[in-house]
């Protein structure tokens, strides 16, 4: 059996599959966020250990863990784990879409030769301007940082005592030279840091130590359960779905919104924000587009107007069949913490514009799902704009489950969608994939197929001017 382990920002998920790669089972435990102020999210590393914890304790009771070969990892990417010289964590983790040091990629950023280095725009989500920030806020706990671990590499940490991160999750610390997959001492010396501090470098397929006694003792692991590099989660999602070559596409509707396509060399677009990171995967890249808030807006919405996924997928349902009502409905700007791709304004916030006296709870709920989707198609057009293929689009993570939403998305995107087989545990499912590729030291080519798509769905074709009318006059609320 190979376990793969995915820490995503509000819950784990821990899968374990046989030879053959299919799926014995799954669980999944939550983990808490907290905002303490506008733009600010972090999270204590501690909550990770007690949700993996969590899902070994419920695994244990069905599975033999004894027969575990292999574990590898996914993780919410760019958060920064400080570890003082004792390996105590120093701070709460600061996450991926944290927009507090958008001052300190400006700084980062007066030296356009970093743009050849990381091909990528210093944005605020990212490691290196985080630690910046802590530099000038919190001087004596930055004096203190011995290591900065991504948070699925702290877990490695915890499992096995080695320091290790895959290339394709170090590519979001600004610290990498992308195009020679290794820490660039100009990247680490502009933000005061040293290569001492970095974990070592792997590829998501190499081995990186064993299960330490403690988990060996505690869950029933073998002496000899190996673990190997893993991925961010968005390219531990791509393996899930066999993405390795230029054609084959993700996009993720989870907490943020992704979509990922894989490249044979290091290709560009910094300019529109698209990300340019190497793949978990010897000798291959990958471009991604990346929108802040995706699934976020609507658990924000369902907090706040004490809806229910129910509710929304109901209303989509009702409306899609007399679309010509939305020709009046208001707008929503799906910017809650700043947005990346294609716009890179860590200052904007969400909104709702163009509500009247007539605006409805059913309208409100249309413009939520319509502007998230809108973000989406930004998102699209930036990353369409390389000229890299795009032939087959799978969709993956939570929101995948919304068939309506999907149905809506096609017509916005004017593009077939793929659903496949257990798409909401892509990344996990992945990450066990990189441990048995590890373990059994197979080539990509050799094990990655696509999985069973169980849905194709296409745009009908019979709103598209509403929709582009739409889409135009919503664009100008951002711009205004
Ligand atoms: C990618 C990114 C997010 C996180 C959380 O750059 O910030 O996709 O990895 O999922």
């Amino acid at each position: 059996m190979f376990l793969g382990i995915d820490l995503g920002t509000s819950s784990m998920k821990c899968l374990l599959v046989d030879d053959e790669q299919n799926i014995l089972s799954s669980v999944s435990s939550n983990i808490e966020i907290s905002n303490p102020k506008s733009g600010w999210s972090e999270q204590n590393p501690k909550f990770w250990i007690d949700a993996l914890d969590d899902c070994l304790k419920t695994l244990s009771q069905k599975n033999k863990i004894s027969e575990i070969k292999a574990i590898s990892f996914s993780g919410h990417m760019h958060g920064a784990t400080c570890l003082d010289k004792d390996f105590n964590i120093i701070r709460p983790c600061i996450l991926w879409n944290d927009t507090r040091s958008f001052d300190e990629c400006e700084t980062i950023m007066k030296d356009r030769s970093v743009l050849d280095i990381s091909g990528n725009l210093a944005m605020p989500g990212f490691t290196a301007p985080k630690l910046l920030w802590m530099k000038k806020n919190e001087p004596k706990k930055f004096n203190q940082v011995a290591k900065v671990l991504l948070p699925k590499d702290y877990l490695r940490f915890i499992l096995t005592g080695e320091f290790y991160s895959d290339l394709s999750d170090a590519s979001g610390t600004y610290w990498l030279d992308v195009g020679k997959r290794e820490w660039s001492k100009k990247l680490l010396d502009d933000t005061h840091m040293n290569i001492s501090q970095m974990p070592n470098l792997c590829e998501g397929t190499e081995q990186t130590g064993i299960v330490n006694k403690h988990y060996q003792k505690q869950y029933g692991f073998n002496n000899n359960c190996k673990v190997y590099g893993g991925a961010g989660d968005n390219a531990a999602a791509a393996v899930g779905l066999g993405i390795f070559e230029e054609g084959n596409v993700s996009l993720s509707l989870g907490t943020s919104g992704v979509i990922f396509a894989s490249t044979n060399s290091f290709l560009k677009n910094y300019d529109e924000a698209i990300h340019s990171f190497c793949h978990c995967l010897p000798n291959t890249w990958h471009l991604m587009s990346v929108m802040l808030s995706c699934t976020s807006n609507i658990n924000w919405f369902i907090d706040t107007f004490n809806s229910s996924i129910k509710e929304i997928n109901l209303e989509l349902e009702n409306l899609l069949k007399n679309y010509s009502d939305v020709k009046n409905f208001p707008f929503f700007l799906p910017y809650l913490s700043g947005e990346r791709t294609p716009i890179n304004d860590p200052h904007i916030r969400a909104s709702f514009h163009d509500m009247g006296i007539e605006t409805t709870r059913v309208s409100l709920i249309y413009s939520l799902i319509e502007g998230i989707s809108f973000g989406l198609k930004d998102n699209y057009e930036a990353l369409k704009k390389t000229n890299i293929k795009l032939d087959n689009i799978y969709v993956i993570g939570g929101g995948s489950n919304s068939r309506y939403w999907i149905k809506l998305l096609a017509n916005i995107l004017n593009r077939d969608l793929l659903i496949t087989e257990a798409s909401d545990t892509m990344a996990a499912f992945g990450a066990a994939r990189l441990a048995f590729m590890g373990y059994n030291k197979v080539q990509p080519n050799e094990i990655l197929s696509n999985p069973r798509v169980i849905d194709q769905v296409k745009p009908n074709h019979v709103n598209d001017m509403l929709i582009n009318n739409r889409y135009q006059k919503w664009k100008t609320f951002y711009l205004n």
